[in-house]
């Protein structure tokens, strides 16, 4: 692990910002854990589960599912990090005010320190290419991420690392991402003053290569 930059962190920015890309090389050359919301309730859903059967209707418009659905799942999953003594990545909350502060307060109780906040701005016309060109690997255990221009998988609409099928996320469609946009604009951008306030937030251009934005982040953490 490079000890020198490991920390607890929150990635933060707007739908097809490149959280999910810089949390995946994150993860992997600090060793930390992530906690990745948008994934597990897109599992629940598949799942039908209670959690998921409740969260479909949100997610397919765009909407952030209710706090009372989200903030007890994550602050479970927080605690099994705890107990496995590992840092943690969090991508994708808290997404508001409420969970911010539900999740400081659990931060507190557990003992644990959110140390950096970082927060990836990408212009807003890009957003909508990114997201509507994302194509995911069917298999979990691969969970490959693609973009049918800026990074296509070698084997067209198969994996190139595992060979399943890939396939777009039903709120990546075009008519959706307006609203997940105004969704982040509405609710989760008062997080950056939040997070700016108490001295933690590190503001990252996005617009540039994933490689560059990576190099950003880590001179950003050191
Ligand atoms: P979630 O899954 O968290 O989606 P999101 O925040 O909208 O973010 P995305 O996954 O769309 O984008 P990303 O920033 O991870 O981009 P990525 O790296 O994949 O949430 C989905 C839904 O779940 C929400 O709408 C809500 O309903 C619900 N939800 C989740 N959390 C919740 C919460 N806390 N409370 C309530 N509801 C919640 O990149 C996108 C594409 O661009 C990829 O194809 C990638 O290859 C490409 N790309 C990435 N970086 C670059 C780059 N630098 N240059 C060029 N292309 C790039």
């Amino acid at each position: 692990m490079n000890s020198e930059i490991a920390k607890n962190l929150l990635l933060v920015g707007p739908p097809g910002a490149g959280k999910g890309t810089q949390a995946a090389l994150l993860c992997e050359e600090l060793s930390l854990e992530r906690i990745d919301t948008g994934s597990l309730i897109r599992a629940a859903i598949k799942e039908g589960s209670p959690l998921g059967i409740q969260a479909k209707d949100y997610v397919s418009k765009g909407q952030l599912v209710p706090d009372e659905l989200i903030i007890g799942l994550i602050l479970d999953v927080l605690q099994q990090v705890k107990d496995k003594g590992s840092k943690f990545l969090l991508d994708g909350f808290p997404r508001n005010l409420v969970q911010a502060e539900a999740l400081a307060s659990a931060l507190e109780e557990k003992d644990l320190l959110l140390d950096k906040v970082i927060a990836i701005s990408v212009d807003e016309g890009k957003l909508v290419e990114r997201i509507t060109g994302r194509r995911i690997c069917t298999n979990k255990a691969c969970n490959a991420v693609y973009h049918t221009v800026f990074s296509p998988s070698k084997d067209g609409d198969l994996c190139e690392k595992c060979g399943s099928a890939t396939y777009q996320r039903d709120d990546d469609k075009e008519e959706l991402v307006t609203a997940r946009l105004n969704t982040y604009n509405r609710e989760t951008q008062p997080l950056l003053t939040y997070y700016q306030q108490k001295g933690i937030l590190l503001n990252i251009d996005g617009n540039k290569a994933p490689s560059e934005v990576f190099k950003d982040i880590k001179a950003a953490l050191k």
